[in-house]
């Protein structure tokens, strides 16, 4: 979607970790192809093997899709010379008919750390915060987030559900477990959602500025200030 195209989300909180949310652009699809040779990681996040070619177009297509909302994941962490690219967090929407016959938009959220040292820092935690608390406020329509996650995965199903997530349904063909915040019945839920921004300061990705670092990550150049949210990080980066 092109909504966040240009939108970086950076927590401000101070127990989180220090990460960045970026829009996906075509400096993070070679990565992003490389994570995707391992077999496990396509296997819990249900992806197929494509070409450098086809995962360009993807880039794309995502970008133009206005079902589709996706931010790449960077690991801030001190110890980097620049913020490191280490995972994804998608939104797909859908409209489901509710039990009175209206259309309820529904948002599937997935989550991935694809960089080993980057795992256990919070960082898919806080993704999914930020991930859902933004996009609560674009589509506030938003009727329910859904995860649907393999049912061996343990590491998946225990953060979904520190999350506030549900089980709601169990697909046993596919060996999918699906959960839920619904956030039409659980009126909290809605709530802390809507506080959750508060944590989170927004800058302008600037992708004319990226190019490659030294150590074959995309670079960025981020720091102008968002034209509509006047809010300063506590925190800079570089
Ligand atoms: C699942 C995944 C997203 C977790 O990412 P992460 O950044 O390491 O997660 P967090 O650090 O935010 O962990 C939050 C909580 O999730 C649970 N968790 C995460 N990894 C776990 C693991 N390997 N084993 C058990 N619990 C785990 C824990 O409860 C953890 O809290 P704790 O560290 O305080 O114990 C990551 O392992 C991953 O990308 N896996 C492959 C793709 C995938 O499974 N995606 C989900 C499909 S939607």
């Amino acid at each position: 979607m092109r909504d966040n195209e240009n939108v970086v989300l950076e927590p401000c909180s101070a127990d989180a970790p220090r990460m960045l949310l970026v829009p996906y652009k075509p400096e993070h699809v070679q990565v992003y192809h490389d994570w995707m040779a391992d077999e496990r990681i396509r296997e819990l996040t249900c992806s197929e093997r494509l070409t450098l070619e086809e995962e360009y177009e993807n880039q794309v297509s995502w970008h133009k899709d206005s079902k589709k909302c996706t931010f790449i994941v960077m690991d801030a962490d001190v110890q980097f010379e620049q913020p490191r690219m280490v995972g994804d967090v998608n939104i797909f929407t859908s409209l489901e008919e509710t039990d009175n016959g209206q259309q309820a938009l529904v948002a599937e959220v997935e989550v991935m750390i694809a960089e080993p040292a980057s795992l256990r820092k919070g960082l898919a935690t806080w993704a999914l915060r930020g991930m859902m608390a933004y996009f609560l406020s674009i589509r506030p329509d938003t009727a329910r987030f859904v995860a649907k996650v393999l049912d061996e995965n343990g590491a998946s199903l225990s953060l979904f559900a520190r999350l506030g997530f549900t089980e709601f349904r169990r697909l046993p063909v596919f060996d999918e477990i699906h959960l839920c915040v619904d956030l039409i019945s659980d009126a909290q839920a809605h709530q802390r959602l809507c506080s959750e921004l508060a944590n989170w300061s927004r800058r302008k990705y600037a992708s004319e500025g990226a190019d490659i670092s030294h150590d074959g990550q995309p670079g960025m150049k981020i720091d102008q200030p968002c034209a509509e949210c006047s809010t300063e990080s506590p925190r800079h980066h570089g």
